[in-house]
């Protein structure tokens, strides 16, 4: 019987030969490690956000005189309201650990390097949406964070010369932030963002797919037509597509070894974010900060205006510079700058085992760049702590210019003829 809607369906639309091409028979590097958790992680995030995101706004009121009313409400009345809530605000941070180890994964083994150049173009574009997903759903429980919060980067448009001003009007649709800025934010939160990043995530796995993963030796585990020996393939069953033109090797079907792996990693991801969602959903003030338990009161502002921590490294950059227009600028570049990666770096090795010793520190060095930006981002500024951002700004962009320059004559360790472990 089973099989039989199996086959109904099959012959309308290719849903066996999906699943096969795409899960079951891919081939994917044998020695995938614990950095290679994070992307199904991504996604088992993004479907609890879409997931939580629908039931919440069952309940949510977008407008400036119910919204942080409603969001009460889910707290206190709305069955399991407050579960879906926290759910949802921690699945926010998350998101961002998950993907900030997962971009780190790509900068360690060189993932970002050709062929796999849009990949990781796409994967940039989901950070960006991510980003405007999450400001935006700041905005909507309108406490006093997401007021002033949204106030201090909406303003930040208002330093573009010429249009600036013109710019910010037309991002709040009034003259300051208004029930018109809430219900905007709502539309583009719940509907337009979310859609943008399911397509980019579609459009990321086409690409993967299409060139194969990388893996932590960084070597190809594919080779030309008729060069491998018998007795070297693996024994494995794998979708003609990949090795109707090349010969694989070093893989394991994703199905079941993979999927098998990843949902060890799923229960070591649950196991602490359940301990985040029912013991400690505000983290502190970093998942969700102090002001925003007040409603949004535009004739009162907080003492300290910090975004969420995910953005305060950019926001350090931001700071470090007095010149409004040119901290704009820096914050600016140093995203963009990391989605110049595969063109900065001109080295022939991908993965860090096989690279130069000091690229083993600069990429150590961007590490505690990235925190300490992060948490002068974090806090309230000193002069002491200005001058660390404006320190680890020079040291962030050092990364990719000391990059850019020994890439291209490095001396590189020997590649290993196959996958190791
Ligand atoms: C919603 C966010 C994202 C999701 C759901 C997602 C999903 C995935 C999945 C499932 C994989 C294959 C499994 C793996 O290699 O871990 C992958 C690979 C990859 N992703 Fe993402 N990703 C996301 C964001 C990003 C971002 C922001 C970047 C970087 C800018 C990125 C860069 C990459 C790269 C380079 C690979 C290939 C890694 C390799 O083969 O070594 N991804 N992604």
């Amino acid at each position: 019987m089973f099989g039989k809607i199996v086959e109904w369906i099959d012959d309308r639309i290719p849903m066996t030969r999906v699943w096969n091409m795409h899960i079951a028979q891919y081939p994917a590097p044998k020695n995938f490690n614990f950095w290679y958790f994070f992307g199904s992680l991504a996604m088992l995030v993004l479907v609890n956000q879409i997931l939580t995101g629908i039931w919440l706004t069952m309940n949510y009121v977008p407008s400036a005189e119910g919204a942080f009313a409603s969001v009460e409400y889910i707290m206190r009345d709305v069955e399991y309201g407050w579960l879906l809530r926290y759910l949802h605000s921690t699945g926010a941070s998350a998101f961002f650990i998950v993907v900030y180890m997962h971009m780190f994964r790509g900068m360690i083994y060189g993932s970002y390097q050709k062929p796999r150049e849009l990949l990781w173009l796409f994967g940039m574009f989901i950070f960006l949406a991510l980003m405007a997903e999450a400001f935006m759903g700041y905005l909507l429980p309108w406490g006093q964070m997401s007021f002033w919060g949204a106030q201090v980067i909406i303003s930040l448009f208002g330093a573009i010369p010429v249009i600036g001003d013109d710019l910010t009007l037309w991002i709040r649709g009034d003259y300051v932030i208004s029930g018109a800025t809430l219900n905007r934010f709502f539309a583009l939160h719940v509907i337009a963002l979310p859609l943008v990043i399911v397509i980019l995530v579609f459009l990321h796995i086409v690409a993967l797919h299409e060139v194969g993963s990388n893996n932590p030796d960084g070597i190809d585990n594919k080779r030309k037509k008729g060069t491998v020996a018998e007795e070297d393939k693996p024994k494995f069953k794998f979708h003609e597509y990949y090795t109707d033109k090349k010969d694989i090797i070093d893989a394991i079907p994703f199905h079941p070894y993979y999927t098998v792996k990843d949902i060890v990693g799923v229960v070591g991801f649950l196991i602490l974010f359940c301990w985040v969602v029912f013991f400690m959903p505000a983290m502190g003030g970093f998942f969700l900060e102090a002001p925003n338990f007040e409603p949004a009161n535009p004739l009162k502002t907080p003492a300290h205006i910090f975004p969420v921590w995910y953005f305060t490294p950019f926001y350090a950059i931001l700071r470090a510079i007095p010149d409004k227009l040119m901290g704009v600028a820096a914050m600016g570049a140093s995203i963009v700058v990391l989605a110049l990666l595969p063109w900065i770096d001109r080295g022939s090795v991908r993965s860090v085992r096989y690279r130069c010793g000091f690229h083993k520190w600069n990429i150590a060095g961007f590490v505690v760049t990235f925190v300490l930006l992060g948490w002068v981002g974090a806090t309230p500024q000193t002069d002491f702590k200005t001058l660390v951002s404006q320190i680890c700004t020079v040291t962030y962009f050092m990364f990719f210019v000391l990059l850019f320059v020994y890439s291209k004559n490095e001396k590189t360790k020997p590649l290993p003829e196959r996958l190791t472990k």
